[in-house]
């Protein structure tokens, strides 16, 4: 029988406005993976909450990565801009560099990550 893995379930697609983002933490022990999930459209990204600028997570409140006004993905630490569909930032102390992409299918209507991301913080992140 087909079922969910729920181990893997980031958030049902309705609980994402659009544009919309929403905060998650998955996996267990000291280092468990610190990401977002992004809508706008049919678009659906998820990226490591880890700013490429200086390490910081990127929102300074729960579910808030996304600058007023604009399709665009905000660090709130010192105003880095990023792309939603690519993670790239476009403006910023960081210009040029991305965010950590982290693959994610929509799948019966729940925003899934794809099997072969590991729920823990990527080891070369820079902590
Ligand atoms: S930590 Fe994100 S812009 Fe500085």
């Amino acid at each position: 029988m087909d079922v969910v893995d729920l181990t893997r379930v980031v958030c049902a697609l309705h609980e994402l406005a659009d544009p919309g983002a929403r905060g998650f933490t998955m996996g267990n022990g000291d280092w468990p993976l610190r990401g977002f999930v992004v809508r706008r459209g049919t678009l659906v990204r998820a990226y490591a909450n880890h700013c490429p600028h200086a390490g910081f997570p990127l929102n300074a409140s729960p579910h808030a990565f996304l600058a007023p006004g604009a399709p665009l993905i905000l660090c709130s630490m010192h105003g880095a801009l990023f792309e939603i569909q690519t993670g790239r930032c476009v403006s910023g102390p960081c210009e040029g560099l991305g965010l950590r992409a982290l693959p994610v299918r929509v799948d019966r209507g729940y925003v899934m990550l794809e099997e072969g991301v590991r729920l823990e913080e990527p080891v070369d992140l820079g902590r």
